[in-house]
């Protein structure tokens, strides 16, 4: 599947990120007790929450070393929930906002947004008078998409396609992967798309590429979550630099489980990741408001640009 001009840039930054993961290992945020696995605003205070605290952690650490050992369907993100991949409507004009700003897209600028959903981005974006095509897996999201541009009279080209064969070139002004979509293949894989991308950028074009920041999530680990009917358990493996989170729900006598995994990456590794697929690091930011990132950042919005 990873084409030979690929693999050895791959090699190298594979065995880059080894080295980068240990210096970040070594970093106070694993799960060896320290207080970063607990959030402080929901603790009661007192003895009470000092048994908690203690708790919390041992659970988040035993969670963290049997990340170690797991794995799921390498195809997870085919079933995943419509309810986790779709995003309501409330942000989405601040998010096409951000997005417009750092890929310098303007009226008549052609854009690439992959995976689209629903085209919950791309319809502000094709308000602004951008040409936008979208790309996702999922047949029902695509329909949506299509029958909303319609809908509103706007131009807009949708395609249902996997983001790993998409084989644009030299088309488009930018072309970008928002809401955690991004690292849900294997390093390879990874790699392999935002090649991919690169490949369907003109000369000059831009990429962004949103994660959650690695460096927040695992300062905030919590191991276990209740929302509603759906219970969700979080382990951090180490040696794979992957987060997979296991969903259960049930509802009356029925259950379902579904998983997700995702490959997180440090801004280094970014930089060398973007770097093998063609592309320079200009800037990342940590938040709508195009404010720098830092290791505060709830989420990395990496920009690259195509030379
Ligand atoms: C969390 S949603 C994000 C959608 C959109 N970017 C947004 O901000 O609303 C993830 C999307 O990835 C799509 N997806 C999952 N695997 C994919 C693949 N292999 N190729 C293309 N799209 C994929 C899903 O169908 C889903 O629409």
């Amino acid at each position: 599947m990873v084409p030979d001009r690929i693999r050895p840039i791959l090699a190298r930054v594979l065995a880059g990120s080894k080295a980068l993961s240990r210096a970040v290992e070594r970093g106070p945020h694993l799960m060896s007790g320290s207080e970063n696995t607990w959030n402080s605003t929901m603790m009661p205070t007192g003895r009470r929450g000092q048994e908690l605290r203690d708790a919390e952690r041992r659970s988040s650490a035993r969670a963290v070393h049997r990340g170690e050992g797991m794995t799921c369907s390498d195809e997870w993100f085919q079933d995943y929930d419509d309810k986790f991949a779709l995003k309501g409507d409330e942000t989405g004009e601040a998010e096409a906002r951000f997005i417009k700003r750092v890929l310098h897209l303007r009226k008549g600028r052609s854009v690439l947004d992959i995976p689209c959903g629903a085209g919950r981005i791309a319809f502000h974006l094709a308000r602004a008078g951008c040409k936008v095509t979208g790309v996702d897996l999922t047949p029902s999201y695509v329909r949506k998409a299509r029958s909303r541009f319609r809908r509103e009279s706007l131009p807009g080209k949708f395609l249902c396609r996997d983001m790993r064969e998409i084989d644009f070139h030299n088309e488009f002004h930018a072309a970008f992967n928002w809401q955690g979509s991004f690292g849900i293949f294997s390093d390879e894989e990874n790699l392999e798309v935002l090649s991919r991308y690169a490949t369907a950028l003109r000369p000059g074009g831009r990429v962004l590429i949103d994660q959650p920041n690695r460096e927040y999530i695992l300062r905030h680990f919590r191991a276990t979550r209740e929302t509603g009917n759906v219970r969700s358990e979080t382990v951090w493996n180490r040696k794979t630099e992957r987060i997979i989170t296991s969903f259960s729900e049930t509802r009356g006598r029925k259950s379902r489980r579904w998983h997700l995994s995702m490959r997180f990456y440090t801004p280094a590794q970014f930089r060398d990741l973007f770097r093998a697929a063609g592309l320079e690091v200009e800037a990342m930011y940590g938040g709508l408001d195009a404010r720098l990132y830092d290791r505060g950042s709830r989420r990395i919005h990496v920009v690259g640009r195509k030379a």
